[in-house]
């Protein structure tokens, strides 16, 4: 790796220095001005852990259930599309050290390479997501191929209906079609350890081009693109996609308790507070403030997960001591692949399963699914200070 990685933001150091700026901007970046990107981030400084003393943690484990399957840290990999402009092997290395280390892989449906090939790869759990599209009959097939290629569950994204503007990638040209300004160009030029690992090309869109009627290279993809997001959506979708589906399903995109119950009504068996990484809507709240809300609107049974902000060991288990099951990594594993391929993707979950580890010996709590509120302070700090 030849530099020293000590944490996940060593790792996006590394992963700025080493991609064109055009693609780290790609992975880091937010929507409009990005206050809900900064905001999840820090809503993890405001938690506190309880320090615990002289209990017994010598035999400590950071492994929980996931939707009934075992993984080696509360988190799965969430869903993220395009990885190819990072790697060649895009999605195909994060599949692989996600199965190495334990812990399930989420394919994204605008993923680089195919969710055949992602299998072909990896013999580890995948999820698989989608959205609500026109294109039923798409849906429909990609739900069986889930299904041919052992998909233990179907996460449907609600948030991505409409695109919200990324500054960022407006300013370096990256779009549909993808249009560099000369300055992004000549950046890439600086960048020759990419250049020689790009002279492999990944697939573009491999979970819809071939697979979708009609769409076989970009100009027929973009012609099938536009206007392919269903914008009147309903809680029927979330009914249609599980009645098809009849497996596991997470919804994902909840910021509010009532639209929680909603997609529990409507058939899902979990859902994950997201604000999709602060890349929609800018001016939403952080997924970990809204969290404990919508736990309580699920009630114990039944599973919430957290995505957005986690960069860290210690925001995973604040995430659960807050009531989440587990969460979905973003960021993190993709600053790994960026710097590194899947040497770095596995990097980046060995330290945050350190970190786990770590952090429950000096919180007293020897098993991670038994990290609960009480492992937190939750009052407001100082208070009392003055009376
Ligand atoms: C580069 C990138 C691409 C993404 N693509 C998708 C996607 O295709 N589908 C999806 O549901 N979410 C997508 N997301 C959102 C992530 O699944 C996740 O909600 C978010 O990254 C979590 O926040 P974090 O990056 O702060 O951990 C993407 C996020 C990033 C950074």
């Amino acid at each position: 790796m030849g530099a020293v990685i000590t944490c996940v933001s060593d790792m996006r150091a590394l992963a700025l220095r080493r991609l064109p700026r055009m693609v780290f901007d790609y992975v880091d970046g937010g929507s409009w001005a990005e206050s809900t990107l900064r905001a999840n981030t820090q809503a993890f400084e405001s938690v506190r852990f309880r320090q615990r003393v002289c209990r017994d943690v010598s035999a400590r484990t950071t492994q929980t259930t996931l939707l009934n399957s075992p993984a080696q840290i509360p988190a799965a990999i969430s869903p993220t599309g395009m990885l190819g402009l990072l790697h060649p092997e895009g999605e195909l290395a994060v599949a692989r050290a996600a199965a190495a280390f334990g812990i399930p892989y989420s394919l994204s449906i605008a993923s680089s390479h195919s969710l055949e090939a992602v299998r072909a790869a990896s013999n580890g759990e995948l999820w698989m997501q989608l959205s609500v599209l026109k294109d039923t009959a798409f849906m429909q097939g990609l739900i069986e191929r889930a299904r041919t290629q052992r998909c233990a569950a179907l996460i449907l994204t609600l948030d991505f209906h409409v695109a919200a503007p990324r500054h960022r990638d407006a300013r370096n040209g990256l779009g549909l079609p993808p249009r560099p300004r000369p300055a992004a160009l000549l950046n890439l030029l600086c960048k020759p350890r990419w250049l020689w690992r790009m002279r492999r090309r990944a697939p573009l869109f491999g979970n819809i081009m071939g697979h979708a009627r009609g769409v076989s290279d970009m100009p027929s993809f973009l012609n099938w693109y536009k206007g392919q997001f269903e914008l009147n959506l309903g809680w029927h979708h979330v009914e249609w996609v599980k009645r098809h589906w009849r497996g596991a399903l997470i919804v994902k995109g909840i910021l509010e308790p009532d639209d929680a119950r909603r997609a529990f009504d409507a058939g899902a068996d979990a859902v994950s507070v997201s604000n999709q990484g602060g890349r929609q809507l800018d001016g939403a709240p952080s997924a970990l403030e809204v969290l404990p809300e919508i736990v309580a609107a699920a009630g114990s049974r039944r599973p919430v997960f957290l995505d957005g902000g986690i960069r860290a060991g210690q925001d995973i288990l604040k995430a659960l001591g807050l009531g989440a099951r587990g969460v979905l990594l973003g960021r993190a594993p993709l600053y790994g692949l960026g710097a590194c391929g899947e040497r770095g993707v596995r990097a980046v979950l060995d330290i945050l399963r350190d970190e786990i580890d770590l952090t429950l010996a000096m919180c007293g709590c020897p098993d991670a699914s038994g990290f609960s509120r009480r492992n937190l302070r939750t009052e407001p700090p100082f208070a009392g200070l003055h009376t």
